[in-house]
């Protein structure tokens, strides 16, 4: 019998009990264990079937030795850290799904379960239900993954779909969100891209092996995405998309940024809509190639969850090693990397074409829209200096 805690008792907690309770004959089958679901911390109560589980304190899962692994769905990072830090050091797994804890304090959690030869697991992390992180750490050992760009984030994914394709308002798009249990306690993480950030960091982290703290990567959420700028685009067969992206440049240095932008129609990034997420990588053997399914919701992510409380229970000591300490010198300005822009401008083509010689003009009406050549980002605010600017947004 492996008895394990769950801290937290919402859209994952709530999930994690669900997935346990039914499919506790596969669990048993695959790790020759029963898996029982011993603790609940809970603030309160909750009308549920399993009340007697529910305790107040976290102390006591940290002196119930009868415990071997610990799960935190509390989200957020106090007090999550703490009784997570506590647990490690006391010798249990931990299984999370809190983004925020592992993009500030992987490295540091990681190390310390790889000192007491257990495991810091957090498959749920990162698009919900997908096994992304699997994927990147497990089956690209004879790959050098040159990119990867993902829709990291459901609420976002979700709201954006709504607005584009049944015309609903942003307010009404977030409304359903998070009544799908999609979002976070505050939505503005999600809606600011900070969400996405740190998944794209705890890739990044993963791929390119130095710990990226989300507060130096650029982030821009999707509040300054124009419909206007999505029908334009339509005509052309794309759409934007808020993504995590993260590259290696020329000069060896980590480019990774968090911002909408615009993807064309012969990928799975265009085809992701709702709660769906994708993260697509460009590797040297193995080419290009996607994650694709649902990036939130209760038993997506309890799914992530419960598979690496297996691997908890099967493993031999530590699975995963820590990534190294972070490097910020190893980290581009993104402002000097190129990349194409899609800009809108009131000026007439003839200006456009004039300053821009090469970019493909797209729209001609009452604005004029169109895509650059690669150039960075300086550049491009330079050559704009006398233009009527409507809107930018990054070309993948
Ligand atoms: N708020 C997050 C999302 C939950 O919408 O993707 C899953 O991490």
């Amino acid at each position: 019998m492996v008895k394990i805690a769950l801290l937290g008792h919402g859209v994952v907690g709530t999930g994690v009990v669900k997935v346990i309770k039914n499919k506790a004959d596969q669990l048993f089958e695959l790790t020759g264990e029963q898996i029982e679901v011993k603790s609940v911390l809970v603030r309160h109560d909750y009308d549920v079937d399993y009340k007697e589980k529910f305790i107040y304190s976290f102390d006591e899962i940290l002196n119930d030795e009868e415990i071997s692994i610990v799960v935190e769905a509390i989200g957020g990072t106090e007090p999550a850290y703490r009784y997570v830090k506590s647990a490690l050091l006391a010798g249990k797994s931990v299984v999370t799904s809190n983004k925020e804890l592992v993009a500030k304090h992987g490295f540091e959690l990681m190390n310390i379960a790889d000192e007491k030869n257990i495991n810091f697991m957090f498959e749920a992390a990162v698009g919900g239900a997908i096994p992304v992180i699997h994927g990147v750490r497990n089956c690209l050992k004879a790959n050098k993954v040159h990119s990867i760009a993902g829709i990291l984030n459901g609420t976002t994914n979700y709201i954006l779909t709504k607005m584009i394709d049944e015309k609903q308002s942003f307010d009404v798009a977030l409304k359903a969100a998070q009544e799908l249990g999609y979002a976070e306690a505050d939505p503005s993480a999600d809606v600011d891209g900070i969400d996405t950030c740190r998944k794209i960091c705890i890739l990044a982290d993963i791929i390119y092996g130095n710990h990226i703290l989300p507060e130096n990567v650029y982030t821009e959420g999707i509040r300054n995405v124009r419909i206007e700028d999505v029908d334009i685009l339509k005509l052309v067969g794309g759409a934007i998309k808020l993504l995590g992206v993260a590259k290696r440049t020329e000069d060896n240095k980590l480019f990774i940024m968090t911002a909408p932008h615009v993807v064309f129609n012969q990928g799975i990034l265009y085809a992701a809509n709702d709660v769906f997420n994708a993260a697509q990588l460009e590797t040297d053997n193995a080419g290009l190639m996607a994650f694709y399914g649902r990036g939130a919701g209760s038993l997506p992510t309890a799914s992530a969850v419960v598979n690496d409380i297996v691997e908890c229970v099967c493993a031999d000591g530590t699975i995963y090693p820590a990534w190294e300490d972070e490097k910020p010198e190893n980290v581009a300005d993104y402002k000097d990397v190129p990349m194409q822009f899609y800009v809108n401008v009131s000026d007439k083509a003839d200006k456009v074409e004039n300053a821009f010689e090469t970019a493909e003009i797209i729209y001609i009406k009452e604005s004029t829209a169109f895509i650059t050549e690669k150039i960075t980002e300086n550049r491009l605010n330079e050559k704009l200096k006398d233009f009527t600017v409507n809107s930018i947004v990054r070309v993948l």
